[in-house]
C-alpha cells in the first residue's frame, strides 16, 4: 500500500508538463486520502485547501511539512474550507513559520500578485487557466471587457496579447485595487485601461445606454454574489446577464461564458447555452473542454460569437 504522499508525489509527475510553463497550477485535486484535500503549487508557497468539518489533526501539519519539503517548497500554508458557522473566530488557517503574506508567481508568463489574508481564495482561479491562454491569444488588437473580474487575471491575459483597450469590472473595490496591482507588478500602464468597482448588471445597462461596444467579453460570475444592488444568483439571473452582455457586442465579437455552478451538469448547461444562442441571435462556436489537472472538474464554458 502506498503511503498518501507517495500516491500524492505520482500525481505530481502526471503534471510535470505543466511545471515547465508555469509555477501556478494544481498538484492534487480531490483524492480523499485519508481526508480531501486539494493541493496548489503558486510559486514559492505551497496551498493546501482542507475540507473537513473537524480542524485539522497534528498528522495534517506533519503531512504538509513532508509534502513541501518533497518538493523543495520553502513554504505553505493550510486553510480549511468547511467551518459551518459554529464559531466565526474558530481558526481556519495555519502556515509554515516564515510563510509569506503576500508573494508573486509567474502562470504562463503573467505575474500575480498573491495574498494570505484576503479571502478564501489567495488570488487567482487555476481552473480558468486554459482559457486566460485562450484570451492571451484572441486579443490582438481588440477592446475587452471582463466582468466579475476578480484580480484581474482575464485582463491580464488579454493586455499580454495586445488588447487595444481593456474594461475590468468588479463589485468589490478591494478586488479592482489587486487588479491595478496586478497590471503593475507586469508594468502595464493602468492609465491605458479601465477598472469599474460597480455591479456586473449596474455597469451592462449603463454601458448599453452609452452604446459602448466590445470584441471579446469574458463573463465568468459566481454561483452567488451580493453587491449594492443586491443579491446575484446564478441561477435567476444569467438570462439578464447574458441579454446584457449581447447588446453590447460587437458584429463578430465573441463571448466566453462560464460557470462553476455545481447543481447545472455539463448537458444542462450546455441546453441552456443553445436556447440563449437563440433566442439572442447569438451563435454556439464551442464548448471548451476543463483543465485535466481539475478531476472531476465543475467549470463549464461555453464561447457565444455575435
Ligand atoms: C468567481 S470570482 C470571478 C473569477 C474571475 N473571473 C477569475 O477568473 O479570476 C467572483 C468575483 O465576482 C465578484 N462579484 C460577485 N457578484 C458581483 C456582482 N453582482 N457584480 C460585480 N462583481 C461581482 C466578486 O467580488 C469576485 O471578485
Amino acid at each position: 500500500m502506498n503511503s498518501p504522499v507517495e500516491l500524492w508525489l505520482r500525481e505530481t509527475n502526471k503534471r510535470k508538463s505543466l511545471a515547465s510553463k508555469s509555477e501556478c497550477y494544481r498538484i492534487v485535486d480531490k483524492l480523499n486520502l485519508p481526508v480531501d484535500i486539494r493541493i496548489d503549487r503558486l510559486g514559492e508557497v505551497l496551498s493546501f485547501h482542507y475540507f473537513n468539518e473537524s480542524p485539522p489533526e497534528s498528522e495534517i501539519f506533519e503531512f504538509a511539512e513532508t509534502f513541501a519539503k518533497q518538493l523543495n517548497q520553502p513554504h505553505w500554508f493550510l486553510r480549511q474550507m468547511i467551518n459551518r458557522g459554529k464559531d466565526p473566530n474558530q481558526k481556519v488557517l495555519w502556515k509554515s513559520p516564515e510563510c509569506p503574506e503576500l508573494w508573486s508567481a509567474i502562470e504562463n508568463e503573467i505575474t500575480y500578485i498573491f495574498k494570505l489574508n484576503e479571502g478564501t481564495s489567495p488570488g487567482l482561479f487555476l481552473d480558468q487557466r486554459m482559457r486566460r491562454e485562450w484570451v492571451k491569444h484572441h486579443s490582438k488588437d481588440r477592446k475587452v471587457l471582463n466582468l466579475f473580474g476578480y484580480t484581474g487575471g482575464f485582463s491580464l491575459a488579454a493586455v499580454f496579447g495586445g488588447a487595444k483597450k481593456t474594461v475590468t469590472v468588479d463589485a468589490g473595490a478591494r478586488y479592482v485595487e489587486w487588479t491595478k496591482q496586478n497590471f503593475e507588478a507586469n508594468a502595464f500602464d493602468t492609465a491605458e485601461h479601465e477598472f469599474w468597482t460597480a455591479d456586473v448588471l449596474d455597469y451592462l445597462e449603463g454601458a448599453q445606454k452609452r452604446e459602448h461596444k466590445f470584441d471579446l467579453i469574458i463573463c465568468d460570475p459566481p454561483s452567488f454574489g451580493r453587491s449594492k444592488r443586491g443579491t446575484f444568483k446564478i441561477e435567476k439571473d444569467y438570462e439578464i446577464l447574458v441579454d446584457l452582455c449581447s447588446k453590447v457586442m460587437n458584429s463578430k465579437a465573441q463571448l466566453v461564458f462560464s460557470t462553476n455552478f455545481e447543481s447545472w451538469k455539463q448537458k444542462d448547461f450546455e441546453k441552456k447555452c443553445q436556447v440563449l444562442a437563440k433566442n439572442l441571435g447569438l451563435h454556439v462556436k464551442e464548448f471548451p473542454s476543463a483543465p485535466t489537472d481539475f478531476n472531476p472538474s465543475l467549470l463549464k464554458t461555453c464561447l457565444f460569437q455575435s
